[in-house]
């Protein structure tokens, strides 16, 4: 359903575009349009998202054209297409958002920036959270896991992503700002949340609407992290997280970023990191719960560490997070299975030539990340849960959960990271049984268990017995 309004209001954004956009030489790819302004919208919400692209590209191949709500889009289903656009030639085609969620986030994130100001932002965002920061982290994350799971234990059902939700937020503002205030971070998680509700609905300012709220909660936001700012300013510490970082940055001629920028970097931050993480989360433990077997071998796994680190009385260390190989390999089969990131949208900025096919300027580029993780040509039997596949390196390019290029994943470490912990806390101490049968994918726009994986969580009495299993586990 959100996925759909996702697609609705990229598409109200571009319906423009096409009738100036008509003068140009070269043969489209294959594909129809549809009818004009409805496009092919109406089949693509009649099914499955997926189905829609899949069905596509089994009729015309690895690039094909469609037209979404007024919206002419090129999908591109092969890595060396989606290569083409995100590597090679990244600089031909730019990130392109709704200008109402543009508004919403802060039209300074990096995300909807090409060219000088992207790459140094990014560079700040990628070095606040380089493998030498993150390892500082550690217990700090494993402290949040800790508390969520106490809180989700009893006999009470549990929205499983929501909770997720939390937990991911929190890890988020911890690589922002270090430690908080919580009066602060109770202020900026209160009015991120009404933000959050009004993200994906429909843009009108008319008031007492989700989306006029977000707007009046984005606002707040901005007065709170210029408090936040402005303090950290006195302080005049050399911190390390990304606030840090951000105050500290100058470029060649000494310029300083404007609160505004480092604002809405880091509404930016916090967006990017909750929503995918928390949806990875989820899945992780879904599919933990539907493999029984595969869930012993990650408990054999995780027991060991457990067992060292004196049955949890000591913490984690970052040495034991970067050597749980099976558990590592069930986080990549899940990122493959849910392609939280199904695709990404570039466009145009001039008419560009691929494989003796035009691009016209101005038009949608879609890289279909699900489709590439789901072609049995790089990814054997795809629709099957395996992580073992994943003991053999996959094709170059062919796996791109954290994208590619040079608007790739920054985060991509430190969600890895928080996974691991999580997965090592929730199998070491807890059963959790899903509730209901039900079974299916559900849009937030990203995809999402059912439901949000209803749950009950229970600690593990410590006498319990344990199933050790070795490789045969794997089926
Ligand atoms: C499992 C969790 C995550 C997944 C699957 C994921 C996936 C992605 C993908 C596919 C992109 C590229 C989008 C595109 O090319 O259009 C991206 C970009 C980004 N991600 Fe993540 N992400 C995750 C977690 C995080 C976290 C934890 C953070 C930060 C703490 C983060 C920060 C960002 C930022 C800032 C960008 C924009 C980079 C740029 O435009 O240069 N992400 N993410
Ligand atoms: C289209 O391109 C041709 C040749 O470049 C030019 O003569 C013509 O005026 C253009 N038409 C429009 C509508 O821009
Ligand atoms: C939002 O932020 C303001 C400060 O700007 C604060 O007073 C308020 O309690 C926060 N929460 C909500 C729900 O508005």
């Amino acid at each position: 359903m959100l996925m759909h309004a996702f697609l609705f209001l990229v598409a109200l954004s571009c319906y423009i575009f096409i009738k100036r956009n008509r003068n140009f030489t070269g043969k489209l790819p294959p594909g129809s349009l549809g009818w004009p302004y409805i496009g092919e919208t109406l089949q693509l919400y009649s099914q499955d998202p997926n189905l829609f692209f899949l069905n596509k590209q089994k009729r015309y191949g690895e690039i094909f054209k469609t037209h979404i709500l007024g919206c002419p889009s090129i999908m591109l289903a092969s890595p060396e297409a989606a290569r083409f656009v995100l590597v090679n030639q990244a600089h031909l085609f730019k990130p392109t958002y709704p200008k109402s969620k543009e508004n919403l986030i802060g039209p300074l994130a990096l995300f909807f920036h090409q060219g000088e100001y992207h790459t140094r932002l990014r560079k700040l965002v990628q070095g606040s959270l380089s493998l030498d920061n993150l390892r500082r982290f550690v217990p700090d994350i494993e402290a949040i896991a800790v508390s969520a799971l106490e809180s989700w234990a009893g006999s009470h059902v549990i929205n499983t992503f929501r909770e997720m939700k939390k937990l991911s937020f929190e890890v988020g503002i911890l690589a922002i700002f270090g430690h908080l205030e919580v009066n602060k971070k109770e202020q900026l998680k209160e009015n991120y949340s009404i933000l959050d509700k009004g993200y994906n609905s429909f843009p009108t300012k008319l008031p007492g609407t989700p989306y006029k709220k977000a707007f009046l909660a984005r606002k707040r936001l901005q007065e709170i992290l210029k408090e936040i700012i402005s303090g950290r300013k006195e302080k005049r510490l050399p911190e390390k997280d990304l606030l840090g970082c951000m105050l500290n940055s100058k470029d060649e001629k000494g310029g300083i970023l404007s609160d505004d920028q480092i604002a809405d970097n880091i509404i930016g931050v916090l967006f990017a990191a909750q929503d995918t993480t928390a949806s990875a989360l989820t899945w992780i433990l879904k599919y933990l719960h539907d493999h029984p077997k595969l869930l012993e071998i990650v408990k054999a796994e995780q027991q060991v560490i457990y067992e060292l680190n004196d049955k949890g009385n000591s913490h984690l260390t970052w040495a034991q997070t970067r050597n749980m190989p099976v558990t590592y390999k069930v986080i990549m089969e899940s990122l493959r299975m849910a392609s939280i990131i199904s695709f990404t949208f570039r466009e145009a900025v001039t008419d560009v030539k691929y494989k003796g096919y035009i691009i016209p300027k101005g038009w949608k580029v879609m890289p279909l990340f699900r489709n590439i993780h789901h072609n049995p040509e790089f990814f054997h039997n795809p629709q099957q849960f395996d992580p073992s596949r994943f003991e053999v390196a996959p094709k170059p390019n062919t796996f791109m959960p954290f994208g590619s290029g040079v608007h790739a994943c920054p985060g991509n470490e430190l969600a890895k990271l928080e996974m691991l912990i999580m997965v090592h806390h929730v199998v070491t101490r807890y059963r959790w049984k899903v509730e209901g049968s039900e079974s299916g994918i559900q849009y937030g726009p990203f995809p999402i268990p059912i439901h949000g994986l209803p749950a009950r969580f229970q600690k593990q009495s410590t006498q319990e017995k344990r199933i050790t299993c070795g490789a045969s586990c794997y089926t």
